[in-house]
């Protein structure tokens, strides 16, 4: 099998978790890195061994030694790279979210299949070994039919500044950047149901709290708190046309206790737990059950899941095959989280 020739475009802080395993995997080569900031890409070209360095994507894109890209940027260069690295060939796989908004996601899908290339959403935490490991339970019926998720990932202050709170380039706050992961992996646990109607609110009360002290937080490369014009919080209600619902609630910035991350699914049969622990709930001989599955970590496996969101993408480069988040599971995520976004700024349930 030939070895995958990557290129990757942005080289901030998720960089590492392509880089490492692509690197490790004896398909693949990080043959070339790209990132504005050339003293930045030229550290990630020392550490994984990389023999080209680009400052402009367009360059790298147009290297005919590059079988596939991975896209590491700011939100707001996702569809133009990912459009530019299609048409000149290149298999992509690229960061959540697909992009910001509904038409640019859109002409991705387009670009996609004029190439002929596949694209790869980064729905990171499809790739966890536990949810993986749920979804065969799911597709097995063990649930029956899964009527009801609820899904939570409270920040009381995570703000990651820099282009993560400048919605020009991000698209958002906290919804887009990490409610995204959440309402993708219930949506995707519930069997994808069609989407028929959203109602959501937003808040901006608290700003990005860069005044508390004795916290870490993640921040973004080109850390600036200067700049916040994205919410605090969001909230909503996602109704599908099988009568399912989706309740989620996430934020950068909110008084809570503490930080939580709870994904809960319901079905008819049993339910399950994803965060912050997997369990499994369901009843026998009239007797109520939880339990508790066996495997290395009963919580999300960060590292874990990104080697096989990268094993998955090389295996799909090499063999042909459609990825596990296809461009059209980008496309339906964006129009959710830009409805959750409509549906605050009019007050009204956005039906789509
Ligand atoms: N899957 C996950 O769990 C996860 C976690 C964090 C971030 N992300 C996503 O990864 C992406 C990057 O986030 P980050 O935290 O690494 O941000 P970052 O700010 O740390 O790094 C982004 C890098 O991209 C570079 N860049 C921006 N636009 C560019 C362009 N047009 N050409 C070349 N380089 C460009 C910047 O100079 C910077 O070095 C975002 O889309 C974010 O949503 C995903």
């Amino acid at each position: 099998m030939s070895i995958v020739k990557i290129g990757v475009i942005g080289t901030g802080s998720i960089s590492e978790y392509h880089l490492k395993p692509y690197s490790a995997h004896p398909g693949a080569e990080v043959y070339a890195v790209c990132d504005l900031n050339e003293e930045r890409a030229n550290a990630a070209a020392a550490a994984y061994g990389a023999k080209k360095v680009y400052t402009d994507y367009r360059e790298l894109v147009a290297d005919p030694d590059i079988d596939a890209v991975s896209i590491c940027t700011w939100n707001n260069s996702h569809a133009e790279i990912s459009i530019a690295a299609l048409n000149a060939g290149k298999h992509v796989l690229v960061e959540k979210p697909l992009c910001r908004t509904v038409e640019e996601a859109l002409q991705v899908q387009e670009a996609v299949s004029k190439s002929g290339k596949l694209l790869q959403v980064g729905f990171v935490r499809r790739y966890d070994p536990n949810a993986q490991m749920l979804r065969t339970f799911a597709d097995n019926g063990e649930f029956g039919e899964i009527y009801y998720a609820k899904a939570s990932y409270i920040r009381r202050m995570g703000n990651p500044g820099g282009w993560f709170s400048d919605k020009s380039r991000s698209g958002g706050g906290p919804l887009i950047d990490i409610g995204v992961h959440v309402i993708d992996l219930c949506w995707y646990m519930m069997g994808r149901p069609k989407v028929k109607s959203v109602s959501g609110n937003t808040y901006s009360k608290l700003g990005n709290r860069a005044h508390i002290q004795n916290l870490s937080r993640y921040q973004a490369a080109d850390y600036n708190a200067e700049l916040n014009d994205v919410e605090d919080m969001a909230n909503a209600l996602i109704r599908f046309e099988n009568g399912a619902s989706l309740m989620v609630d996430v934020s950068f910035s909110l008084h809570a206790k503490q930080n939580e991350g709870i994904v809960k699914l319901y079905g008819d049969k049993g339910g399950f737990e994803i965060d912050p622990e997997v369990c499994i709930v369901t009843e026998k001989n009239n007797t109520i059950l939880n339990i508790q599955p066996q495997t290395d970590s009963a919580g999300f496996q960060f590292e874990k899941a990104f080697e096989s969101e990268i094993a998955h993408f090389i295996d799909c480069v090499q063999h042909n095959k459609q990825p596990l988040s296809p461009v059209e599971d980008g496309v339906e995520i964006m129009k959710i989280l830009n409805a959750v976004y409509e549906s605050a700024a009019t007050g009204k349930e956005v039906y789509l």
